[in-house]
């Protein structure tokens, strides 16, 4: 038996997705623990792809249980257009589940969201608009609306009533935005709670029996350490803890039981939204990582920003994640490069430093200490051990991993669910 996390360990979109899609081969059960439809999963399976948002990323694997723990924000429209387009493509969402704690995202969130990015103007923080932070701010206000309430028409009712009555006003009078109808809403929203209905339960019990039960467990993460709201850039974060402790809280089982966690991290970084990056190319090195490694995002489709990759990050990741292996991606990717630079730590005010700073002021005078790699500008998309790989390429991977301090357990070079070396 064990209990996997997989997380990401920079700004998102490292390829989580994939791996969880690989683990979940041999899982019983395949858990979301935070974030909503701001993630964008891609999984390629046999050349065909796949965009995941809120469904888990097990959900190609026949007879996988997934679950949406509570928490996860849900947009009950994202949820059923998702299921339906599976469900189109042949694929089953009957052992889908969703926890009744799992907080609702309402149309105002959506709103608000879109409101207040336009309010802070210059400041603004590039969310993905999906309502994810007004959702969390709700849930944490103690004035959300669970998927327990959601089903129940009468008290669903209530609070859409008893929300409005301050959401309208902070939308017309301080947006200026334009008021809701709590019918309308109400009306909608019945719909989808028709749908969903039997997908919702109390799946904390279901995991809990599950872990006593020793099954394969994996826990899939979104967002990544450097969006946690509490370990990340803030303000420029998202509005949940993706870090491994998420896990905990999010899906409702003691840290004792996890017994691996997978960070993943891509060959350089990158970045979709505003917010600090130390080693970011904006020249035409990040261009052609952009071009090379189609760095555009899968939720919105903005560009993404992208640079070398930073093993300060990656070290402060695992540690907060407690991680016991890496897997690395887009070593395909960074290998068209001719040269390659590794960041391995940051020089401020005249010293050396190998942490992360909270502070963004200080965080800004951090220079990048660089270490330049050759290249091996082979294909090595279908290399499949860590012994057939360039020799260039093996050296950048043990640098990282001498300078993390945590092994390389997984290496993509390509997008392929196959296109995978296990270590
Ligand atoms: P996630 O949000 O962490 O699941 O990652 P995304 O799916 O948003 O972004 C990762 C992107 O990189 C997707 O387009 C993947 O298909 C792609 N990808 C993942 N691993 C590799 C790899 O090893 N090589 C290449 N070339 N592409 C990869
Ligand atoms: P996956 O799971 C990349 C970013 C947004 C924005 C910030 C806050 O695909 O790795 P939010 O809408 O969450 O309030 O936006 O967080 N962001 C992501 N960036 N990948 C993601 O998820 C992200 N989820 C949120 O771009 O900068
Ligand atoms: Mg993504």
């Amino acid at each position: 038996m064990a209990v996997r996390v997989v997380v990401g360990t920079q700004w998102g979109d490292e390829g989580k997705g994939k791996y969880i899609d690989m683990l979940a081969k041999n899982s019983d059960l395949v858990v979301r623990f935070s974030g909503g439809n701001n993630a964008g999963h891609t999984i390629v399976a046999d050349g065909v792809k796949y965009a995941l948002h809120l469904v888990p990323s097990g959900i190609l694997h026949k007879g996988r249980v997934c679950i949406i723990g509570n928490g996860v924000v849900v947009d009950p429209a994202v949820l059923i257009k998702e299921m339906n387009d599976l469900n189109g493509r042949g694929i089953s969402t009957d052992n889908l589940l969703v926890s009744d704690r799992a907080h609702v995202i309402m149309p105002y969130h959506k709103e608000l969201d879109e409101l207040q990015e336009k309010f802070r103007g210059n400041n603004s923080l590039g969310t993905t608009k999906r309502g994810i932070g007004p959702a969390y701010a709700d849930k944490t206000d103690r004035c959300g609306i669970r998927m327990c309430d959601f089903i129940d028409s009468e008290e669903f009712a209530l609070k859409v009533k008893e929300n409005l009555r301050l959401k309208n006003q902070l939308i017309e009078k301080v947006y200026g935005g334009k008021a809701f109808d709590a019918d309308q809403i109400i009306e909608e929203y019945t719909e989808y709670a028709r749908i969903l209905r039997n997908h919702i339960t109390d799946v904390n019990a279901f995991i809990a029996d599950a872990v006593d039960a020793g099954k394969e467990i994996l826990f899939e993460g979104a967002q990544a350490t450097f969006l946690d709201l509490d370990f990340g850039t803030y303000p420029y974060v998202t509005s949940s803890n993706p870090v491994a402790g998420g896990v905990c809280t999010g899906a409702g089982i003691g840290p004792v039981c996890i017994d691996e966690v997978f960070g993943v991290l891509k060959a350089y970084t990158s970045r979709v939204g505003s917010g600090p990056f130390p080693t970011e190319q904006n020249n035409a090195i990040g261009d052609t990582i952009r071009e090379l490694g189609w760095e555009y995002g899968t939720t919105t489709g903005r560009p993404r920003r992208c640079g070398w990759l930073d093993t300060v990050m990656i070290r402060y990741a695992a540690r907060v994640n407690g991680l016991t292996g890496l897997a690395i991606n887009h070593l395909d990717t960074i290998g068209k490069l001719d040269k390659i630079k590794l960041c391995t730590s940051y020089i401020k005010d005249g010293a050396i430093i190998r942490h992360f700073p909270a502070s963004l002021k200080e965080l800004a005078k951090c220079v990048p200490v660089y270490e330049e790699f050759d290249s091996w500008k082979e294909d090595i998309s279908g290399v499949r051990s860590f012994e057939e790989l360039p020799a260039n390429a093996k050296k950048y991977l043990l640098r990282i991993e001498e300078f993390v301090g945590v092994k390389i357990k997984l290496i993509g070079v390509g997008k392929d669910r196959e296109q995978t070396i296990t270590v």
